[in-house]
């Protein structure tokens, strides 16, 4: 488990930029890893972007697990990490708990939601001998909350609550901490502040890595994009031509042999 807190923080030192990806079944994750992407993240954005719940608070331990399963089918190269959905880290012990869960399904790392309020649990996952990346900023498991996704750090003490957080992940044993919509310039101070990666959503081009949700970076949801990222690709567009051009094609042959039978 240190190797992996060394390798990151190695990679860190060395400028070299870290690139995550969600996946959340076999054909994307085998696509993601054959295309050399360091990290797949099963996230718990799952929920949203897979299973069509209204935000990421619905999704259960054994959904997050069915996914891992295939998702680590399809993973040889990069580092499968598993996030641990709302409810299911309570107590340290119930995080270890989980944590095991999601490591006999293919992982070879967790994540949970949490900064300060949460290094009870992740000191508990990482004494477990489990590999642990951090979530911090906004955090979709509050959105409730919180009111909304809202940008963190443009309050001096919401500024400082960030670095503390993030301060407090390092020392708990996190070999990453995921910084969610954060101000860019916050961001930037964290990444200077920790020995350890930061890996950006939506939080500006000076962390350490970046990380998005493929459903975005592939234009797969095409009902909701994030402000903050720029889709490579439209494939929810290619569906629907691949989709109408097969209804057409079936209807125009029904229509054919209906006239030849006549
Ligand atoms: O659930 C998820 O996909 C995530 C990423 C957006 C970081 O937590």
């Amino acid at each position: 488990m240190s190797n992996l807190v060394d390798r990151y923080r190695d990679l860190k030192r060395r400028g070299e930029k870290i690139t995550a990806l969600t996946a959340y079944d076999y054909p994307t994750a085998r696509l993601l890893d054959e295309s050399g992407i360091d990290i797949i993240l099963v996230g718990d954005s799952l929920g949203m972007v897979v299973l069509g719940y209204e935000d990421t608070t619905q999704v259960t331990l054994e959904e997050m697990l069915h996914h891992t399963r295939a998702v680590a089918r399809g993973v040889k190269k990069a580092l499968l990490v598993g996030d641990m959905p709302i409810r299911t880290f309570d107590t340290p012990d119930e995080a270890v708990t989980t944590a095991r869960k999601f490591v006999e399904a293919g992982a070879d790392a967790v994540k949970l939601e949490g900064g300060v309020s949460h290094t009870p649990h992740i000191e508990a996952i990482t004494r477990a001998g489990i590999p642990f990346m951090a979530h911090i900023g906004m955090l979709p498991q509050q959105v409730r909350e919180q009111g909304g996704y809202k940008v963190k750090g443009k309050t001096q003490s919401e500024a400082e609550a960030l670095i503390a957080d993030a301060r407090a992940v390092e020392k708990a044993g996190a070999f990453s901490v995921v910084l969610e919509i954060v101000v860019s310039e916050i961001a930037k101070q964290i990444t200077n502040a920790i020995g350890i990666p930061t890996i950006g959503i939506g939080s500006g081009e000076h962390c350490d890595g970046q990380i998005l949700v493929t459903h975005d970076l592939i234009g797969f949801f095409p009902w909701f994009t994030p402000k903050f990222v720029s889709p490579e690709a439209q494939v929810a567009g290619e569906i629907r031509k691949a989709a109408r051009a097969f209804i057409e094609r079936t209807r125009g042959h029904a229509a054919l042999s209906k006239r030849t039978d006549d």
